[in-house]
């Protein structure tokens, strides 16, 4: 079984888990940009991590785009975001982001990363100034609005080495274990 961790970031949350992966699978591991369609199907299983960017998966399109190539191959996506892992977030991110026809051939997984306000891209920071000042504005907040705001004050690393053991497992099991990982 050949396998390959693919992965796209933006302030290396997402990095680290596929690190894990890719270690603990003794398999080969590219940043998303550097790995070509091509090269993609020569893996027997594809694993697949990218950030969450209002809710979507940054990178996704990769992946598939090539899903009529997969056939045969085990493919597992993980997403990574700031929120604290829930149902809510694991469906939420599910729907948005996968057909149903999609679903019945990967396996996605969220894991926790963080959040570091200081290595965003320079138009991330004015976005998140801004949603920042809005919450700022309001007289209520609710506590994830609060939670947002205190994240952009202080970095915060969530990410967690026990919560992707099962997507590790060599033989690859886990990829049937829809929601191990939450
Ligand atoms: C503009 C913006 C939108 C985001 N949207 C989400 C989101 O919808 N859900 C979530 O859990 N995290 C969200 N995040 C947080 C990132 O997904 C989180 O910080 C992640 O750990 C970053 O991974 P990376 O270090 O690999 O870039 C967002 C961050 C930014 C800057």
């Amino acid at each position: 079984m050949k396998s390959v961790v693919i992965y796209n970031l933006q302030t290396g949350f997402t990095k680290k888990y596929a690190e894990w992966i890719a270690y603990k699978l003794k398999c080969d591991i590219f940043p998303v940009k550097e790995i070509s369609s091509k090269k993609m199907l020569e893996y027997d299983t594809v694993i697949y991590g990218g950030f969450l960017y209002a809710v979507g998966i940054t990178g996704i399109k990769k992946i598939k785009n090539n899903m009529s190539k997969f056939s045969g191959k085990k493919i597992a996506i993980f997403d990574v975001g700031a929120s604290p892992s829930s149902e809510k977030v694991y469906e939420k991110v599910k729907a948005k982001n996968f057909t149903s026809e999609e679903l019945k051939k990967i396996k996605v997984f969220y894991m926790r990363g963080g959040f570091d306000f200081t290595k965003l891209s320079f138009l991330n920071k004015i976005l998140m100034n801004m949603l920042k000042a809005m919450m700022l504005k309001k007289k209520e907040r609710t506590p994830d609005e609060e939670g947002m705001i205190s994240l952009c004050e202080c970095p915060v690393d969530f990410t967690d080495k026990g919560r992707m053991l099962n997507l590790s497992n060599p033989d690859c099991s886990v990829l049937t274990e829809t929601k191990s990982a939450i």
